[in-house]
């Protein structure tokens, strides 16, 4: 059975102090409260990452995560860190594709792929993000961005390779907009990611696969979210800032 995942990514928020008391007050609330299998991720900026894998260590319920990695093994590329300094703090995950780096950062299906095998390689596990616009929704074109972002990002990989990863759907104009995808138009689009994943693998890989909706998902509106089949957790934004709403989306899966 796939795993149930809840995933903050706190991007570029928090400096070193904050983080660190943030990261601590989770840690003990998900002692205390969480009581199901499902796994808490918590995808910092890169400087923390070393510190909360200290306390996080011997904790099975919460793994780190780093929300970008290189795609060249090492080198001379000033400011930029790889996929094997990543893990060698600790680190389990690393979130690919997130649309702000598609958006700001040109980051193309075809570099994605790249930073995907680099990570894979140094046994970091992607969370890799999809997602339209609001402008191909209304074109109607949803259905084939992800078609798209798929088989350019990450259809290159085997089976094997492939059930290492995590996806998320993030409809961009539900990030940080307050506006999230209703429960059957995000169901819509995990169904028709499953298919796609199960008519280029197999129907085991699609069943195996955890795919987490992103956009303005809050405790409110979560357990409606993570009661649709397709929907196996969340990534989370704005709400993984505060441990409360973090703690308590993380607790739809008690
Ligand atoms: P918000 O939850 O703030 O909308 O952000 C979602 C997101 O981009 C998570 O990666």
């Amino acid at each position: 059975m796939r795993k149930k995942i809840v995933a903050g990514n706190w991007k570029m928020n928090l400096d070193y102090n904050e983080g660190l008391s943030l990261f601590s007050e989770i840690i003990n609330m998900i002692k205390d409260e969480v009581t199901g299998k499902q796994e808490a991720i918590v995808c910092s900026p890169f400087i923390h990452l070393h510190s909360l894998a200290q306390l996080a260590k011997g904790y099975n319920k919460i793994s780190l995560g780093a929300q970008n990695a290189h795609q060249a093994e090492s080198g001379a590329y000033t400011g930029e860190i790889s996929a094997k300094m990543i893990r060698s703090v600790g680190v389990a995950y690393v979130i690919l594709g997130h649309s702000e780096r598609r958006q700001y950062f040109g980051e193309t299906n075809e570099l994605l792929a790249k930073k995907t095998d680099t990570a894979l390689k140094n046994e970091l596990k992607p969370i890799f993000c999809i997602g339209e616009t609001l402008q191909e929704r209304e074109a109607n074109k949803h259905f084939d961005v992800i078609k798209s972002q798929m088989a350019e990002g990450v259809f290159h990989l085997d089976a094997a390779q492939f059930g290492k990863l995590v996806i998320a759907y993030e409809p961009v104009w539900a990030i940080g907009t307050g506006v999230t995808a209703s429960s059957a138009q995000a169901q819509e689009i995990h169904a028709f990611i499953r298919k796609e994943i199960a008519a280029k693998y197999s129907q085991q890989v699609a069943d195996d696969t955890t795919i987490l909706y992103g956009g303005s998902c809050n405790p409110t509106n979560a357990p409606e979210l993570f009661a649709q089949p397709d929907i196996d957790g969340g990534l989370i934004g704005g709400a993984s800032l505060k441990s409360r709403d973090f703690v308590d989306i993380l607790k739809v899966f008690n």
